[in-house]
């Protein structure tokens, strides 16, 4: 699947990810700069993305442990973030538009 990725800088590029893994490790793959010290555990909440607001139906709902790390976040934005962890590439976010949250 081609997702469309903005970095910390502001500048956006196209990868190409592997779907049956998560976003974070897709990130992770393609160097960006996600700490994700939990390793995908759903606990660090350093994997903080901000999903497009269309695609945000998606990509499925915050389970309720996502919502409370993020809910502690300055730059928790309840419209679009996500934690990249918690989402799993398919087919169908192909296409799909993300951008890295500030680190904290
Ligand atoms: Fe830690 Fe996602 S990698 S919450």
């Amino acid at each position: 699947a081609k997702l469309i990725v903005t970095n910390r800088d502001g500048e956006t590029s196209t990868i190409e990810a592997d779907t049956g893994i998560s976003l974070m490790e897709n990130l992770r793959d393609n160097d960006f700069e996600l700490a994700a010290i939990c390793g995908g555990m759903c606990s660090c909440a350093t994997c903080h993305v901000f999903i497009d607001e269309d695609w945000m139906a998606k990509v499925g709902p915050r389970s309720e442990d996502e919502n409370d790390l993020l809910g502690e976040l300055d730059s928790f934005n309840d419209a679009s973030s996500r934690l990249s962890c918690q989402i799993e590439v398919t087919k169908e976010l192909d296409g799909l538009m993300v951008t890295i949250a500030p680190d904290e």
